[in-house]
């Protein structure tokens, strides 16, 4: 399960961390938000470290397809369903000034990447009136998208009956960008603290930053942590954490250069990697899809197993190579959230909802944090930063994330009663399978990876949601609000702040 960006450790500096050390800003998380805000900032001559869990890229960061797209599958017409055209246009400024960031960056770090044609397309009938929706939005939104003609409808093994396309976009080895992104903030003067993981943030009377190497102090934190790890104004309960899979293998025959999205269902995701911006010289191709919300699918390996088979029929490959898996968040008002955490005297800012598209999002989110950190007048300001930043929410939002949190209850109220039927000791599970039974009373977690049968309490220490096997990636995923964790227990990612009480 490791992606194919991820081909060595990324070659960083880090410093060794001084507890108790004070800076102006400590960003906990290193993957794309993280990794901009630092830069922006230390650029700006501001002290700032940076506190990763895992390595640099850990997480959706360099797990994703690497696409950099203003024409984001349905995004445009999903928003425009929901929200006024001004809304839509800034989303897109915003996203146009994230890749004009993110495009300047690679190409001043000497970070390679391509040029391609985005298409969102329908691969039968059922996409067609979608496709038009979304070209209606883009060009309502004043992005300069056109419809493909009958030729390049027909011009390879990706199957679309019509398509919106839009050129001059980009791919890029996300993991090449962020390693580059690293050691520039590491020149400029910024520290970075890899493998130590933030236990606690705290706002008053001075925010710190607890880590399980020591305290840091600052006068402002930012949490680029994906869903963020602090729970004030209920951000979790507001963003539904979306994971998906993605596939690789050789390419054994032509494809066209383009980076696909289809908009019928199932989604799915394609785009080829060259010699020029992948990391082994080999002509590949990426098929993702297999998306799902966190921890609520029955077999995660059955749905993978399906776009590979689905891979191979399709299109002309050879060898599989990779097989990864990664989230992200989706806001109920389908707008990225980004700002200031409530009840946090403007100490703490964070960054999340960005819908899978976190290649110009997340810059986009780093551009406006760093202004507000760097204490910027609104005239001073792009306009989409006070559209996009602004908490907007209207009636549907509201209808949406009450049905969201409504399922999020019965999904909650259904774990607890299948986790009770069943009492421990359970038959030894068998290798990469996770069975969860009742234990002195409360849901019990036993797997076996590895040749090592582990038990953990299943109970998700944020909330209380019963865990899911997840047999793809062996690991005890939330259904809740997509905490994942380890077999042994140990906290991967979410609002969890801890990992799970071990059992035996
Ligand atoms: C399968 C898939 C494909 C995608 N493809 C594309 C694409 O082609 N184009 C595009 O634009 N977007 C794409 N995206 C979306 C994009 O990858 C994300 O939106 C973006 O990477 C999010 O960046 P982030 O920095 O906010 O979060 P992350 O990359 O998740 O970074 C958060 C970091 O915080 C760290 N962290 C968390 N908790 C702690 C803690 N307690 N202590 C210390 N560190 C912590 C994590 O380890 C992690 O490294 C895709 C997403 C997925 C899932
Ligand atoms: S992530 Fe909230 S209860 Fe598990």
């Amino acid at each position: 399960m490791t992606p194919l960006w991820k081909t060595a450790p990324p070659a960083v500096t880090a410093a060794p961390l001084e507890a108790g050390r004070r800076h102006d800003v400590v960003i906990v998380g290193a993957g794309l938000t993280g990794l901009a805000t630092a830069l922006e900032l230390v650029r700006s001559g501001m002290d700032v470290a940076v506190v990763e869990r895992g390595a640099v890229g850990e997480l959706a960061s360099g797990s994703n397809t690497g696409k950099i797209s203003l024409l984001q599958g349905t995004t445009l017409s999903s928003l425009r369903r929901h929200h006024p055209e001004s809304l839509v246009r800034a989303y897109v400024e915003a996203n146009r000034d994230g890749f004009e960031w993110v495009t300047r960056a690679a190409d001043e770090l000497g970070v390679p990447t391509t040029e391609r044609t985005a298409y969102t397309h329908a691969a039968g009938a059922e996409g067609v009136a979608a496709v038009t929706e979304e070209y209606r939005a883009a060009r309502e939104a004043g992005l300069e998208v056109r419809l493909a003609d009958a030729d390049e409808l027909a011009s390879g093994p990706v199957r679309m009956v019509s398509a919106v396309a839009l050129d001059r976009q980009r791919a890029i080895d996300p993991m090449s960008l962020l390693t580059a992104l690293a050691a520039a903030f590491v020149a400029a003067g910024g520290r970075l603290h890899p493998h130590t993981a933030v236990t606690r943030v705290r706002v008053l009377p001075r925010p710190r930053v607890d880590t399980d190497a020591g305290p840091l102090f600052a006068d402002r934190v930012v949490l680029a942590t994906g869903t963020p790890i602090l729970d004030r104004g209920l951000s979790f309960a507001k963003v539904s954490g979306m994971r998906s899979a993605c596939v690789s293998f050789e390419l054994e025959g032509e494809m066209p250069g383009g980076m696909y999205l289809s908009a019928d269902s199932p989604t799915r995701s394609l785009r080829t990697v060259g010699p020029a911006d992948g990391p082994t010289g080999r002509p590949q191709l990426i098929v993702g899809g297999a998306g799902h919300p966190v921890g609520r699918a029955d077999s995660e390996r059955a749905m993978l197993d399906e776009l590979a088979a689905w891979a191979r029929e399709t299109f002309p490959v050879g060898a599989e190579t990779h097989r990864w898996s990664a989230q992200d968040y989706t806001s109920h008002n389908l707008v990225p959230f980004i700002g200031a955490m409530p009840r946090s005297l403007g100490r703490v800012r964070f960054a999340t909802g960005y819908a899978k598209w976190g290649l110009t999002n997340a810059p986009a989110a780093a551009l406006r944090i760093a202004s507000e950190l760097r204490g910027e007048k609104m005239r001073e300001k792009p306009t989409w930063m006070t559209v996009i930043g602004t908490r907007l929410t209207v009636p549907a939002d509201l209808a949406r994330g009450v049905a969201e949190n409504a399922k999020i209850g019965a999904v909650a109220a259904r774990g607890w009663a299948e986790a009770l039927t069943r009492s421990t000791p359970v038959p030894r599970p068998a290798e990469g399978s996770g069975i969860v039974a009742r234990s002195h009373g409360l849901p019990a977690g036993v797997s076996t990876v590895g040749g090592k049968t582990r038990a953990v309490s299943a109970v998700c220490p944020h909330l209380g949601g019963v865990l899911e096997w997840n047999d793809l990636e062996c690991t005890w995923d939330c259904p809740l609000h997509a905490s994942r964790f380890a077999p042994d227990g140990t906290r991967i990612e979410g609002p969890a702040a801890t990992g799970l009480r071990r059992l035996g």
